[in-house]
């Protein structure tokens, strides 16, 4: 099919949610690479937002999926599942968490750890400890009760009432915090370094005084680690940046390489709150997810991406604070790792992104401000030069 037809069919029939895609559609990816049916190469910076750590059909994880379909694709959770146990033995053993449950999404994911947070508290006899505390500007999701634990009136606006007993407050402000939590909070719930309002890391301090006040008040602190998980911000997990554990966390996006899949992961006693018929999942953890889940976490382990991010990220960050030397419209360059934003002082995000797709780079845009760079854990300097010398051309005719 053309472009142009299938435009016409998605158009005609698909639901549209997302607004005027890019016009592109993609053939075949390898590595940081995607081709457009016209054979036209596009480097690919955004790495399906965070989600293809290892890059396009890296073999290992195309034969791990290939390898399981061939075998059976999906049983049930009535039944033990090899690769399920194998991923949450890996996810343990390389994190501080004692249990893992597989989900479908970082949505459902977060679902999982809001339902353990206030079950813990019921079972310990404490069913008013209901409330959950998240930041302004967050994002964990789309569901009922993620979009109210998002910080964003945006995406909440149209769906009210929102599901009751979420409060959002202030981003490293302690005494906001404090104020905000009664006899009724049961968790606290944040991003390390929040993705979706354009990548914006907390303070070191901040969250070391979120752990304490957590502590001191006997409420759980739950990580969404969803997108700055995994690698991504130059450490296996964002909160070995802040030198201190949660009593949950969440992943997906990379976890699976590009395959669906969520995790919610627990320390005990925590996570013993949940029994048997408590929570549930149809195709969360089902044997092809799990297996793509290995595959894309043991290479990210294997091949110690993790660092790779942290010495390519603090390269790019550097070129990127060259170009914001050079050029008066970039008010700010941050991120850790391969999570990155830069802020332009004039709403020349989405011009900025057109023109990078036109040179054959793939970045996101975040509100009219900020673009936003989460490519592949295995990018290379000479990508980042290439995708460098790119921006600095279109930002000199801007
Ligand atoms: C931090 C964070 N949490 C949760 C989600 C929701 O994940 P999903 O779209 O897989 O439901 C996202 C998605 O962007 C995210 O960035």
């Amino acid at each position: 099919m053309t472009l142009k037809e299938i435009i016409a069919l998605d158009k005609k029939y698909y639901l549209n949610t997302f607004g005027d895609r890019l016009p592109v559609c993609f053939t075949r990816g390898e590595g940081m690479k995607l081709w457009d049916l016209d054979g036209k190469v596009y480097y690919d910076f955004l790495a399906g937002i965070a989600v293809n750590a290892l890059g396009h059909s890296h073999p290992a994880l195309v034969n791990a999926i290939v390898e399981q379909a061939k075998k059976f694709i999906h049983c049930s959770n009535y039944y033990y599942i090899e690769s399920q146990a194998k991923l949450a033995q890996l996810i343990v053993e390389n994190s501080c968490c004692d249990k893992v449950f597989f989900a479908n999404s970082g949505a459902e994911a977060n679902e999982g750890a809001i339902k353990l947070a206030r079950l813990y508290y019921r079972k310990k006899g404490f069913p008013e400890k209901f409330e959950i505390i998240t930041l302004e500007k967050s994002f964990h999701g789309r569901t009922l009760a993620t979009l109210a634990a998002t910080g964003q009136e945006k995406y909440q606006k149209n769906y009210c009432p929102l599901t009751p007993k979420f409060l959002s407050v202030p981003m490293n402000d302690i005494y906001a915090l404090d104020r905000a939590i009664t006899e009724y909070t049961c968790a606290v719930m944040l991003e390390p370094i929040q993705g979706e309002s354009g990548v914006n890391p907390a303070n070191v301090d901040y969250i070391k005084q979120v752990r304490k006040l957590c502590n001191e008040k006997g409420i759980l602190l739950i990580f969404d680690e969803v997108q700055c998980g995994l690698g991504r911000t130059g450490k296996m997990f964002a909160y070995e940046h802040f030198g201190v554990e949660p009593d949950i966390f969440t992943l997906a996006k990379a976890l699976g390489g590009g395959f669906p899949i969520g995790a919610l992961c627990a320390k005990e006693p925590v996570a013993s709150a949940f029994e048997p018929g408590d929570h549930g999942s149809t195709f969360g953890g089902n044997p092809l997810a799990c297996s793509a889940g290995y595959a894309a976490l043991s290479t990210i382990i294997n091949d110690r991406l993790y660092e790779n991010s942290a010495v390519m990220g603090d390269y790019f960050i550097g070129k990127l604070n060259g170009l914001k030397e050079k050029y008066g419209i970039i008010k700010e360059v941050r991120g850790k790792g391969l999570m990155i934003g830069v802020e332009f002082f004039q709403p020349k995000a989405v011009e900025v992104k057109l023109k990078c797709l036109e040179s054959g780079y793939l970045i996101g845009s975040v509100g009219d401000n900020i673009i936003r760079m989460l490519p592949p854990l295995i990018i290379t300097k000479e990508d980042i030069d290439g995708f460098i010398a790119a921006l600095d051309g279109i930002l000199e005719k801007l």
